[in-house]
């Protein structure tokens, strides 16, 4: 079936060689600006054997309440480049004022959690929400926008799926966090032979952006068509595999009670974590303030917070070895819940999800990075402009899919190359090889060994100080899927 999928598809390709011209190269060499392949698992990371020493002074209770005149210092040197500026910019941003503000009005420090969220998602200034910020001239670049090949591949997992859950007729295909909507296309483009499973397609997806929605509305070439029934609403529909498409800003806004297939790709490291570090008191929350000088700082909590239930939680699903010498912790409520959400939809009604993402198969300690313009800047710096981050601890995702539901199995992580491969992405490339041009053959060979490799690429030919690193082990794939349909390909 694999074989069969991918070869059919690289038929489709060869014949119509539209897919094939477009070239998603690499961004442009540079001259003399920006690195041209950053992607957001570029940094250094600290395992859970390797936390940075010394880095946040602890706040006792008394402490706290001289804390706007104390100074609390964070040792980031291993973790981020410094930063270009000092944190305040010039005149407070609406986003700035906002955070201020909060904090101001609780009367004491927000968690990082909030903070993040807020800078990401804040409906009228968060990062994500008034702009497109990957590419070239955005702020990092992502495996859909590195190859077609990526989103391609996708698609023949999804097939593969739709096979194992016994071909239904209907099924939601939702994709969170759909960026500018490039694997979504790439996905249906590269299934659009196979009519029976594009027909049984509903789109849905789940993205706070408007901006970014109007993009992937663009790239899935979608139109208002009338309905049909009487007095019913317009539907929209992608002209790509002609499935209708809707936008949701959350998961449970999808309609249910549909078999549903579910992608993830960077969509969880986006999702706001909360930071604890081990104190004489206990692990103690990292929370974000403002100094008397008006620049935030990071403080500790003087207390526990409610965020404390859910790092006991993360802490259980530990062997005791992996935390015995953990000086920090970072915890994702959001994402324990959403794969518990996923996990009850797949049970219910049948599927599958797919989480692609960077990662540790473990307890994470300190990986929150804000990444602008393609390079590590200081988290507090100028918030709104710059992207957060943080690594996806893919062991307290497997923990929560089976806390919640009998009905489900966790398979993976494995690696983005092991999935990559398995699911035939060398075939593919060979086929888009045969027919193109020189540029294109660069183009493609770069973007296949961004994919796949490990290290540094060896078909560079720009500035030393800027080969690309592969995201082939970086990168991690895991599924959820119902039982009775057994281990999904690739990870049997
Ligand atoms: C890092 S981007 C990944 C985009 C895309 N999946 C890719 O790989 O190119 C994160 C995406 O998730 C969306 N997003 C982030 N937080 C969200 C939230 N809480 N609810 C809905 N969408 C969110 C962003 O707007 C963006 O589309």
């Amino acid at each position: 079936m694999l074989r069969k999928l991918v070869l059919a598809s690289t038929f489709r390709r060869t014949i119509s060689n539209g897919f094939l011209c477009r070239t998603r190269s690499p961004v442009p060499l540079p001259s003399p600006s920006p690195i041209p392949w950053f992607y957001r698992t570029s940094t250094l990371f600290f395992s859970t054997s390797e936390v940075p020493q010394g880095s946040t002074i602890e706040q006792t209770e008394d402490e706290t309440k001289d804390a706007a005149c104390s100074t609390i210092s964070i040792d980031r040197s291993g973790l981020y480049n410094p930063p270009e500026h000092p944190h305040e910019p010039s005149s407070d941003s609406e986003l700035v004022k906002h955070l201020k503000g909060i904090i101001k009005f609780r009367g004491g420090p927000i968690s990082v959690a909030e903070y993040m969220e807020e800078v990401l998602t804040n409906p009228k200034a968060g990062f994500y929400i008034n702009r497109d910020v990957f590419g070239a001239h955005g702020d990092f670049i992502t495996s859909p926008e590195v190859s077609q090949m990526f989103g391609e591949m996708v698609g023949v997992w999804a097939m593969c799926l739709w096979e194992q859950m016994g071909q239904p007729k209907n099924v939601n295909l939702v994709e969170l966090g759909p960026g500018r909507g490039t694997l979504m296309a790439d996905l249906l483009r590269g299934a659009s032979k196979f009519k029976n499973f594009t027909e049984s397609l509903h789109v849905h997806l789940v993205e706070c952006s408007p901006a970014l929605q109007k993009l992937q509305w663009d790239n899935l070439k979608c139109t208002d068509r009338a309905n049909t029934a009487d007095n019913a609403e317009n539907r929209t529909i992608s002209a790509l595999v002609e499935a209708p498409v809707s936008w949701h800003a959350a998961l449970e806004q999808v309609p249910s009670g549909l078999p549903t297939i579910i992608i993830a790709h960077e969509f969880y490291d986006a999702l706001p974590v909360h930071q604890f570090q081990r104190a004489s008191r206990g692990w103690c929350e990292k929370m974000v303030d403002i100094q008397e000088d008006s620049l935030f700082r990071f403080v500790l909590s003087p207390q526990p917070t409610p965020a404390n239930l859910y790092l006991l939680k993360r802490l259980k699903w530990a062997a005791p070895e992996e935390i015995t010498n953990l000086e920090q912790v970072e915890v994702c409520p959001k994402a324990m819940d959403l794969t518990q959400q996923i996990s009850k939809i797949i049970s219910l009604y049948g599927g599958g999800a797919l989480i692609i993402d960077y990662g540790l198969n473990g307890v994470v300690s300190d990986s929150l990075q804000a990444i602008r313009k393609h390079k590590f800047v200081n988290i507090l710096d100028d918030p709104g402009s710059a992207d957060l981050s943080a690594y996806v601890d893919f062991s307290a995702i497997k923990s929560s899919a089976e806390e919640v539901s009998e009905h489900v199995t966790v398979h993976g992580p494995i690696t983005q190359s092991q999935f990559l491969g398995s699911l035939g992405i060398n075939f593919r490339v060979e086929a888009l090889l045969q027919n193109c041009s020189d540029e294109q053959a660069e183009a493609l060979r770069t973007g296949y060994w961004r994919l796949v490799g490990d290290g540094e690429a060896p078909f560079w030919e720009g500035p030393d100080d800027q080969v690309p690193i592969g995201m082939g082990t970086r990168y991690l794939a895991m599924a959820i899927v119902n039982k009775k349909q057994g281990a999904p390909v690739p990870f049997q």
